[in-house]
């Protein structure tokens, strides 16, 4: 049977990717460094057969936008040429998070889109390989495919813009509080939203910082030396906002609430817990801490005015198949 279920875990940027080289295929203008996070993840089933007279995509409990279809059918059609076979999918998605909410579900989309449809159609690629694969999809989900702590190089060519694993999953005892302050899907996606990053006066500073800064932050994540990889990733998540809010049209994706949980975070600070946060291409706020240090920080954050739930995640390995079908 050319059935295969994967499950691949969405990831949380430390150096951010914000702009691209290439958009056709998706090539970007920096490295970046990630961690796959356990409790957001998508799980996805493909089935090829030759009864099948279209590809028919499905989300359980979610609407399926016109939109996503077309990307998931081009990501089918990638896969079914470098099979050489021309045959339809059934494609039954779910997600462990709301999608659209700057909780990366493209990552995790199309990682696991990628490993259960190359399994399906009986393709056998490296880890490397379906990286490359995976990121022409989007791009972010190059870095849900390797295990724990994940390093996508930029690359000169498509065939050389991979991700690989810097540290397992098991190397340091991190969490992710992650709070969820809209469930709200995003007016401008982060695709579209970094398309106009030359818009920006301040995006060439950015990409420049940012050799520097992924050895600053692998050197932090190798002596597990929290404040300094606190204090690095924050900075990132700063600077790549600044860009946004400074494109045209500007991009300003947080709200209230988003800084409320800002203020929170500084507050944990000066009373001694190193607690240092995260944001993408949302409201959404990740707080990064250590194990030890998670129940404060969830509790703290629940009491935060518009925080709507807080999902607490630990680094986890990379998109897998799995023997349970969603169909
Ligand atoms: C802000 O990977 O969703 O989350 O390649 O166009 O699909 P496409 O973009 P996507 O962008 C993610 C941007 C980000 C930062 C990051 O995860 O590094």
């Amino acid at each position: 049977m050319m059935k295969a279920t994967a499950i691949a875990p969405a990831n949380i940027a430390f150096i951010k990717y914000w702009g691209k080289r290439s958009n056709k295929f998706r090539i970007p203008l920096n490295d970046s460094i990630s961690m796959n996070l356990s409790g957001a993840t998508t799980t996805t089933t493909v089935e090829f057969s030759p009864h099948f007279d279209h590809d028919d995509i499905s989300f359980i409990g979610e609407i399926t936008h016109e939109k996503e279809t077309e990307r998931i059918i081009q990501h089918l059609d990638r896969i079914r040429k470098l099979a050489h076979k021309k045959i339809f999918a059934c494609v039954v998605t779910k997600n462990s998070f709301p999608k659209g909410t700057g909780i990366a579900s493209s990552a995790s989309g199309f990682a696991a889109l990628t490993v259960s449809a190359i399994h399906a159609i009986g393709l056998t690629l490296t880890e490397k390989e379906k990286t490359i694969l995976a990121r022409i999809g989007s791009g972010s989900a190059c870095r849900s495919i390797p295990d724990g702590f994940v390093w996508w190089h930029t690359g000169k060519k498509s065939s050389d813009s991979y991700a690989e694993s810097l540290f397992p999953s098991t190397w340091w005892n991190l969490c992710d509080v992650l709070c969820v302050v809209s469930k709200e899907v995003k007016s401008i996606s982060s695709s579209k939203g970094m398309d106009a990053i030359k818009t920006s006066p301040y995006w060439k500073s950015r990409v420049n910082q940012i050799p520097e800064k992924m050895d600053l932050v692998k050197t932090a994540l190798q002596e597990r030396n929290i404040n300094t990889f606190g204090m690095l990733l924050e900075e990132d998540a700063i600077s790549m906002h600044c860009v946004m809010m400074t494109q045209n049209p500007p991009l300003f994706y947080w709200n209230d609430a988003t800084l409320c949980v800002m203020d929170v975070v500084y507050e944990l600070r000066k009373n001694g817990v190193a607690a240092y946060f995260t944001i993408d291409a949302g409201p959404n706020v990740h707080i990064i801490c250590e194990k030890k240090n998670e129940d404060i920080v969830s509790n703290e954050m629940k009491k935060v005015f518009g925080v709507q739930s807080v999902i607490v995640n630990v680094p986890a390995s990379g998109a897998h198949c799995i023997k349970h079908h969603l169909f």
